[in-house]
Order: structure tokens, then sequence, then C-alpha cells
């Protein structure tokens, strides 16, 4: 499946994540195997958020030779998780860029009203001019990732995108509405929010399928 771009959303088709992805949303895979499933997407896809950060060289010496080597340009990048699973994706973007800065935001959506509840925020202090990725596998109503977005906004954060796994076409426009500045990747836009929700077909509650809470 090839990579799709629209109205700022780029969909990441690459087999391995679509494979992968597939095998998450299976009722039958175990906490441990999606666990460990998500951390590996989010490898394939921090790899594809990342793609076009800007290099510069350094002066290193090699055991043979200086060299003018290219390294990431800039302030080091900031991952955003939003609790609780959001950890699940920050795990494999830090096994990449382990010297990322990390904030955690702790929202929860009301069953009832789906509206987001906010419980912690810890963030770097300083969060302008760099790169902040904001984690979260599910973007449904939007709710949850707006609010977090918001928070960012107003501590200084001006150069934000959103990584997701999957995607409801509400949750994307809603989304869009607030924040059309910040570009979303996803490895799936699914076929629409249910009465209660939730992303259908979706893979069901991505936290509860994380730590086992259900
Ligand atoms: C899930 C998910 C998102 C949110 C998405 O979290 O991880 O944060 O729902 O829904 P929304 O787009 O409608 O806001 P949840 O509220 O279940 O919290 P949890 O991760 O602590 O279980
Ligand atoms: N949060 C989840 O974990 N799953 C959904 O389908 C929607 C919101």
């Amino acid at each position: 499946m090839n990579d799709v771009s629209r109205a700022n959303v780029t969909v990441i088709g690459h087999p391995l994540i679509q494979h992968k992805l597939t095998i998450m949303r299976n009722k039958e895979t175990s906490i441990a195997g999606f666990r460990r499933l998500l951390r590996e997407i989010a490898h394939l896809m921090c790899y594809e958020v990342t793609r076009d950060l800007e290099l510069e060289t350094v002066r290193i010496e090699t055991p043979m030779a200086p060299l003018d080597a290219p390294t990431i340009k800039g302030k080091k990048l900031v991952f955003a998780s939003i609790l609780r699973a959001g950890n699940g994706l920050l795990d494999g973007m830090l096994d990449l860029v382990p010297a990322a800065r990390v904030a955690h935001i702790g929202i929860y959506r009301d069953h009832v009203t789906l509206e987001p509840v906010e419980y912690y925020f810890k963030a770097p202090s300083s969060l302008d001019n760099r790169l902040i990725i904001v984690v979260d596998p599910m973007l449904a109503t939007a709710n949850s990732a707006t609010a977090a977005i918001d928070k960012l906004k107003e501590r200084g954060a001006n150069n934000i995108r959103f990584l997701c796994l999957l995607a409801a076409p509400e949750g994307i426009e809603r989304f869009n509405a607030a924040h059309p500045d910040v570009p979303v990747f996803t490895a799936s836009i699914d076929s629409h929010l249910n009465e209660k929700g939730y992303i259908i077909p979706g893979l069901g509650d991505a936290g509860d399928r994380m730590y086992g809470t259900k």
C-alpha cells in the first residue's frame, strides 16, 4: 500500500506496518503481543514521521580520516505521550531517538460525555522551536488530542506533529479544524465512530488492550 497524503494527513502504507496492525486488531492477540507490536510499529512510524528532518554537518574524526558528517540539526526532539496508551508508541520512538525529551500528558475521555479529563501534565520547560511529536494510538473524536495540543501550544510549542495508529474520519475533520497547522500521521483511517465514540472497525480500547485493564 502506498502512502496517501490528503488535507494534512499522511496514511503510512508500509506493508510491515499494515501487517502488524492487522495482528493488533485481531481480538485474539494477547496483551504481550499487542504491546510488542505497538512498539515495533512505533519504530517504523518514527522513521516516516522524522523522514524530512533537517541535517547539518559536524566535523568528526573516524579512525581513518576527518569527516564532515551529517547529524540532525536543531534542538532535541520532544515526544509527547498522551497517557496511558501513548506510552506504547513512546517506548518505540525512544528506541530510535534515545536523546529525545519527553512530555507526559495525562488525559482520559469521560465514557459518557466523551469530553477530555486532564489529570497530569509535565513537559520540558522550553518547547518553542523544537519539533514536538505527540503520540497516541487512537484519534477517535479528537477531543483528547486537541486538548493535549492546546496545552502544548499554551506552553509555547510551535512545531507539532501528531502520530497515531488509527484515526476516525470524524476525528480527523475535528482535529484539522482545531489545529490546521499540525500534520497527522496514521496507519489507517477507519470507517466511522460508533455511538459510544469507538473507532469501527478499530482495535477496541487501546489502553485496556495494552495493560489488561478490562
Ligand atoms: C483513548 C486513546 C486516546 C483517546 C481517543 O484513551 O488512547 O487518548 O481514547 O479518543 P478521543 O479521540 O475520542 O479523545 P482513553 O480515554 O481510553 O484513556 P486511557 O489511555 O487512559 O485508557
Ligand atoms: N479510544 C480507544 O482506545 N479506542 C477507540 O476506539 C476510541 C477511543
